[in-house]
C-alpha cells in the first residue's frame, strides 16, 4: 500500500513538472510570436515609407516591388495573429504594443536612394527569416505541425525576397 502511494506521488510530481515545462514552453513560444507579429506590423509601415519615398532611375520597379512585399506582409500579419487566436493565445493588436516589442527599427520619413532602400529591406528580411527559423524549429520539437507549416511558408517567401534583392543590388 505504501509503495502504491509512493508511486502515485511520484507520478503526480512528474506530471506537475511536465505541465509546468509545457506552460513555460508555450509562454516562450508565445513571446517569440508576439515579437514576430510586431516585426511584421512595423515592417508593413516601414515598407510603405520606402514605397512612397524611394527615388532613383528605377523608381517604378522599386516602388512596385515594395508594394508587393507590403501586401504579402499584411497577409503574414493576419495569418500569425489568427494562428495565435486558434491556439488560445491573444495577439497583440495595437501600434503601441508593436513598437514596444519589435526588433525591426522604424525609419525617418524622408527620401531614400534605391540601393539604400533595398539594403534596408534585405536586412529586415534576414532578421525576419532568422526569427521565423527559430520559431519553426522550436515548433517542430513540440510537434506543432500547424506552426511549422506557417513558419516554413514565411521562411520560403523571405528566402525568395533575399535572392531577388541581392540580385537587384549586384
Ligand atoms: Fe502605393
Amino acid at each position: 500500500m505504501l509503495q502504491e502511494v509512493e508511486y502515485l506521488l511520484a507520478f503526480c510530481y512528474t506530471k506537475a513538472i511536465k505541465n509546468n515545462e509545457m506552460k513555460r514552453n508555450l509562454k516562450t513560444m508565445s513571446k517569440k510570436l508576439d515579437i514576430y507579429l510586431a516585426n511584421l506590423a512595423v515592417n508593413y509601415i516601414k515598407l510603405h515609407n520606402l514605397h512612397w519615398n524611394v527615388v532613383g532611375k528605377s523608381f517604378k520597379q522599386a516602388h512596385e516591388y515594395l508594394e508587393e512585399i507590403y501586401d504579402a506582409t499584411t497577409e503574414s500579419l493576419d495569418a500569425v495573429a489568427e494562428y495565435q487566436k486558434m491556439t488560445g493565445d491573444f495577439p497583440k493588436a495595437s501600434l503601441k504594443n508593436y513598437l514596444e516589442l519589435a526588433t525591426i527599427k522604424e525609419l525617418e520619413s524622408k527620401e531614400y536612394k534605391i540601393d539604400e532602400a533595398l539594403n534596408t529591406v534585405l536586412e529586415d528580411q534576414k532578421l525576419l527569416r532568422d526569427l521565423a527559423t527559430k520559431i519553426r524549429n522550436e515548433a517542430d520539437e513540440k510537434n506543432d505541425f500547424g506552426l511549422v507549416a506557417l513558419m516554413e511558408d514565411e521562411v520560403a517567401a523571405q528566402t525568395k525576397r533575399i535572392w531577388f534583392i541581392e540580385s537587384m543590388l549586384k
